[in-house]
């Protein structure tokens, strides 16, 4: 089931998104003490994570007990441009995450997979049983209908029990070598949240929502047993 939300503007998208993790992060601080979230990587989120470690945001979301995490990653050394992290990782520091609680994508050079099993480790520290793995999960979409690096037909995909694994694809110019969440780890996610924005994407959005695909696009599969999956997009995507 999803819940569509069009906004007028990609800024105005950025900040109903905004909304909606505040209010994610307020209800699981409220109820548990900690707010987990796993963030998406390429472009179209900045805007999002730009507002929400400035005021007034910054001071609205629980940021202090927050454990940050990240739905992908491409499997690149630490600090290097193309990894999803690293422009964000100044964005925390400046939220004030303290970085003990900020869970980069490990680097296992040349096994992704080794780095995919470390990651999983890593999620699983401090998942209680019965509560959600993430109180959060921001998600974008390609133009190919990927999610993360659930990449079409790559075989991540029809992954059934582990958290997070290793993927190969190429898109755009873009490292192909990933480390991703699975299927399974999303369902097992609070709030699942596309941000898309963007005449670009207008194709691929009413695909994912309104197709009726065999098989489906990776974003088509993507659910949540605690409840809807939520798109906001700006006008221009949809
Ligand atoms: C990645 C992202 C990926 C992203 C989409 C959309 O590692 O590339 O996690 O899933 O969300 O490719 O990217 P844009 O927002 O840049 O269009």
């Amino acid at each position: 089931m999803s819940e569509l939300v069009i906004k007028p503007t990609a800024e105005a998208a950025a900040q109903e998104a905004a909304e909606r993790l505040v209010a994610a992060a307020q209800a699981a601080v409220a109820r548990r003490g900690r707010f987990r979230v796993a963030l998406a990587g390429g472009g179209t989120p900045m805007a999002l994570y730009r507002l929400l470690v400035a005021e007034p945001y910054r001071q609205r979301m629980p940021w202090p007990q927050a454990e940050v995490f990240w739905g992908d990653e491409r499997h690149l050394p630490p600090g290097d441009p193309g990894r999803n992290d690293t422009a964000v990782l100044p964005l925390l520091a400046q939220a004030g995450v303290p970085p003990a609680q900020v869970h980069p994508a490990p680097y296992t050079p040349g096994d992704p997979d080794a780095s995919a099993r470390a990651y999983e480790a890593a999620l699983r520290r401090g998942w209680s049983a019965g509560e959600p793995l993430l109180d959060a999960a921001l998600l974008g979409v390609g133009t190919d209908g990927h999610t993360a690096s659930l990449f079409p037909g790559t075989p991540a995909l029809d992954e059934t029990k582990r958290l997070v694994v290793a993927n190969y694809a190429a898109y755009e110019d873009r490292h192909p070598e990933r480390v991703t969440l699975t299927l399974p780890a999303l369902a097992e996610t609070g709030l699942i949240l596309f941000l898309v924005t963007g005449a670009g994407k207008r194709e691929v959005v009413r695909r994912v929502l309104t197709g009726t695909e065999d098989p489906p696009l990776p974003a088509q599969r993507v659910r949540s047993r605690f409840g809807p999956v939520v798109w906001v997009v700006d006008e221009a995507a949809w």
